[in-house]
């Protein structure tokens, strides 16, 4: 092995790791669909031809929620929603104030069958109806992506069923279609914990990124700063809920590139302001803030997050007007997304530049199965289903030729957030 080093080495070894990969993958979905295709050939028939709808069962597992949801699509796109079981693992995680991957992943392990019995059972079905399985394929943690693509792999060999494999991030650029009728193209701003990006979307699949973050996450910089102040997991409904009675003007902190003429975002020396306020706050109180200087943080906080997005979504809006001749529209997309000040922020900015908001409810704002199913009815519409060896990846850009080019590409301990 002397001879073969450095990068060589490396290479070789991945090479090694994705066909290992691949091949348990594949191992593992024939085992399932042998286990569902004993117990379920025997009472199931195939679903019925050409129908005027789709009955889509969209499977999302890619962070700390098991979740899954039926849903109708007609074929003039109307959709409606059957079904959306999601079950959270916050209890798991709160000790920790963070999600723990191994621990997500057991518990996936634990909940993705009977969430996928119970949004079968709620939308009033059997699993002969269903035309389809859609699930989340990445980007996320390995080990819950592996069990809901594995889960639904199985489903589609014993059903005889299409397997659709959705990127996370397509799930939530979709996620207001659920209940708007919001037709391409859209200026989308992906705002979650692992995500927080610019995009123009042009149709299904066909995104150009505008901007992304150079570090964290916007929701990740939520969860760190509750985590900071004692406020509990997760981070954004608790510093939300302890900023509504605090001064958004208190505390004097940081806006990483504000007026800068592109449409990347930071959040790294926020989270390092917000910090060293607290300290301070600590260290002039003798050790104990008040319930009052905590407010008025997370006020401070908040506030400094809501005019980060709406100067960059600002930059971004001029950028895509200059290719795009309207209507203009503009979707809030992500975990984050569900914060009422950065709505009410983001509403004005849309009314003062001639943009509609588009932005899910607040159940369609967290991960959920639903926006999985309606990314797969929409990709089952156009005939783009995926094979049974498909490989669920860690990180997935949606605009794979700007994360290629993106200076932010491969830095980070989580890597590329494009
Ligand atoms: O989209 P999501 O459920 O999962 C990912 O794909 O990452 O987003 C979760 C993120 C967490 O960081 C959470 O703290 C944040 O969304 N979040 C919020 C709020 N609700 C959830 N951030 C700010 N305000 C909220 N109300
Ligand atoms: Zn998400």
């Amino acid at each position: 092995m002397g001879w073969l080093q450095g990068s060589n080495y490396r290479t070789l070894q991945y090479q090694r790791l994705r066909k290992h990969r691949r091949y348990c993958q594949s191992l593992i979905a024939r085992t399932l669909s042998a286990m569902y295709g004993q117990v379920m050939l025997k009472t199931i028939r195939k679903p019925k031809s050409k129908q005027d709808f789709a009955l889509v069962l969209g499977v999302e597992s890619s962070c700390d929620e098991t979740a899954a949801s039926v849903l109708r699509r007609a074929q003039d796109g109307q959709v409606e929603v059957l079904s959306s079981i999601v079950a959270s693992q916050d209890e798991i995680h709160t000790p920790y104030g963070g999600v723990v991957p191994e621990l997500a992943a057991r518990a996936h392990m634990q909940k993705i069958e009977s969430v996928m019995v119970r949004a079968v059972e709620q939308a009033g079905i059997n699993w002969t109806q269903l035309h389809a399985v859609a699930a989340t394929s990445g980007p996320g943690l390995i080990g819950g992506v592996i069990t809901g693509l594995m889960a639904a792999k199985g489903l589609s060999v014993s059903l005889d069923i299409p397997l659709i494999a959705v990127n996370h991030l397509e799930g939530h650029a979709v996620s207001p279609r659920l209940t708007d009728d919001c037709p391409f193209p859209y200026l989308l701003l992906l705002v979650s914990g692992g995500h927080t990006q610019l995009l123009g979307v042009k149709g299904v699949g066909d995104f150009t990124r505008l901007g992304s973050t150079r570090d964290d996450a916007a929701g990740e910089t939520f969860d760190k700063t509750a985590k900071i102040m004692g406020l509990g997991f997760p981070g954004g409904p608790a510093v939300e809920k302890m900023a509504a009675n605090g001064d958004p003007k208190a505390v004097k902190l940081p806006r990483p590139f504000m007026g800068k003429p592109h449409a990347d975002f930071s959040f790294s020396g926020l989270k390092t302001a917000t910090l060293r306020a607290y300290e301070n706050l600590i260290n002039a109180k003798l050790g104990q803030a008040s319930e009052r200087d905590k407010a008025n943080l997370a006020a401070s906080f908040q506030q400094a997050v809501c005019d980060i997005l709406c100067d960059r979504t600002k930059t971004a809006m001029d950028m895509f007007k200059r290719t795009d001749k309207g209507p203009y529209r503009f979707v809030v997309a992500g975990g984050v997304a569900a914060n009422a000040r950065i709505r009410t922020a983001l509403d004005k900015l849309c009314t003062d530049n001639n943009f509609t908001l588009f932005a899910p409810p607040l159940k369609y704002c967290g991960d959920n199965g639903a926006m999985i199913a309606l990314a797969g009815a929409e990709r089952l519409a156009l005939g783009i289903t995926s094979d049974l060896d498909v490989c669920a990846r860690p990180r997935w850009p949606l605009d794979q030729d700007s994360a290629d080019n993106n200076p932010a590409s491969g830095f980070g301990k989580k890597g590329p957030k494009s």
